[in-house]
């Protein structure tokens, strides 16, 4: 069953750019337009919107964050993402014009639930994006989009979080063409650069070698610090939390910007540090203030671990290693860039002995509030 592989989480990893293609089937056409059928909520609701909130827990809260980058960006739509679990209890404000989003793989997560069953007795519109074909968040929302990662088995969620991205992407970018946003031309162009990205995951997955390596150098760690600026930040928490559950290590995301804020001072000689490099093309300066937090890191000692775009020279000095991926535009870099650290995650079980598809404490789906 496992294909070859000697985890599912390995199988599921590789399986990510047909995951990534097959959520993208039959939305998309050539033209740079799409069609979301699926999404039953009439064009006039969605016009009227003036608001989305996203609910989601773990690995779905995260790609939850990222979508709140497009959301806003393309539809001018302010956007809130929440925890399920922290939204449900906090008298939240929702009304008819509210778009909830509930982000599920498993469909069944009861934080989730009870954060959408709240909002549809506020009135709320609620679409789902979800991994699992009639479970009980779809059926219980207005409209689901499907993703179409296939059946994820391994614990840490790898697959499902890629084609969430997909179709949080989707749905900033449908919202933005039903409301006809000033970002006409750049929704077809990104349209366009979507319907390439799985390949550039492909190409991602074959440079994977010296990322094992360095993982199994840094077993015997008992920290790594990730961080990232803009959507890298989100990514960063999702390098963590991959980190946490497959190798029971403690793991730190960080938004670089707040570095100077106080975790600086966990800086120590030799501490493995994650840092994911925006493009350096596009929004230019997000990328020059990364490379000089990289620069201060580095001048305290850290080991510096650098996902960086090809062709990024600026990184090159400060980088102790450097990692490359494909450039793409800034908003969908996480498709690329989470790849390595799924896969640096996985190695460090491996090298430290632990159940890869099944570490301790967990479930696959957290059918408790
Ligand atoms: C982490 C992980 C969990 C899930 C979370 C939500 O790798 O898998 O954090 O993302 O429990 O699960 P779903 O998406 O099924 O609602």
């Amino acid at each position: 069953e496992k294909g070859g592989y000697d985890y599912f989480m390995l199988k599921e990893i590789a399986e990510q750019p047909k995951a990534v293609a097959d959520t993208l089937l039959g939305r998309v056409d050539a033209s740079g337009s799409l069609t979301l059928d699926e999404v039953r909520i009439p064009p006039n609701v969605l016009r009227e919107a003036d608001k989305v909130v996203i609910v989601a827990c773990g690995t779905a809260f995260h790609a939850g964050l990222i979508a709140k980058y497009a959301i806003e960006h393309w539809t001018r739509i302010p956007c809130e993402v929440e925890l399920a679990s922290e939204f449900r209890y906090r008298d939240p404000i929702l009304d008819p014009q509210t778009l909830v989003i509930a982000i599920s793989q498993s469909g069944e997560t009861m934080d989730t639930l009870m954060a959408l069953r709240h909002a549809r007795e506020q009135g709320s519109r609620v679409l789902a994006i979800c991994n699992t074909n009639g479970s009980t968040i779809p059926r219980e929302s207005d409209a689901v989009l499907y993703t179409h990662a296939g059946p994820e088995v391994a614990v840490a969620s790898t697959k499902a979080f890629l084609t969430q991205l997909v179709a949080c992407y989707l749905v900033a970018l449908y919202l933005g063409q039903v409301r006809g946003t000033k970002w006409g031309d750049e929704i077809r162009d990104v349209v366009r650069e979507l319907s390439k990205i799985a390949g550039e995951v492909e190409r991602v997955l074959e440079t994977m070698g010296p990322v094992r390596e360095l993982a199994r150098g840094l077993a015997h760690k008992n920290t790594v610090l990730f961080l990232g600026r803009h959507v890298g930040y989100p990514v960063a928490l999702e390098g963590a939390l991959k980190l946490k559950e497959l190798a029971y290590m403690h793991a730190e995301g960080f938004a670089a910007g707040e570095l100077k804020h106080g975790p600086i001072a966990l800086i120590e000689e030799d501490l493995p540090v994650v840092v994911v490099v925006p493009s350096p093309r596009g929004r230019s300066v997000l990328h020059d203030k990364i490379v000089s937090n990289i620069q201060e890191i580095r001048a305290r000692g850290a080991r510096t671990i650098v996902i960086a775009e090809e062709g990024d020279e600026a990184v090159v000095p400060y980088a102790d290693h450097l990692v490359r991926v494909p450039a793409t535009p800034t908003l969908l870099q996480p498709l690329v860039a989470t790849v390595p650290l799924q896969v640096f995650a996985c190695e460090l079980a491996t090298a430290r002995g632990n159940e890869v598809d099944q570490p301790r404490n967990l479930a696959k789906s957290v059918t408790v509030e």
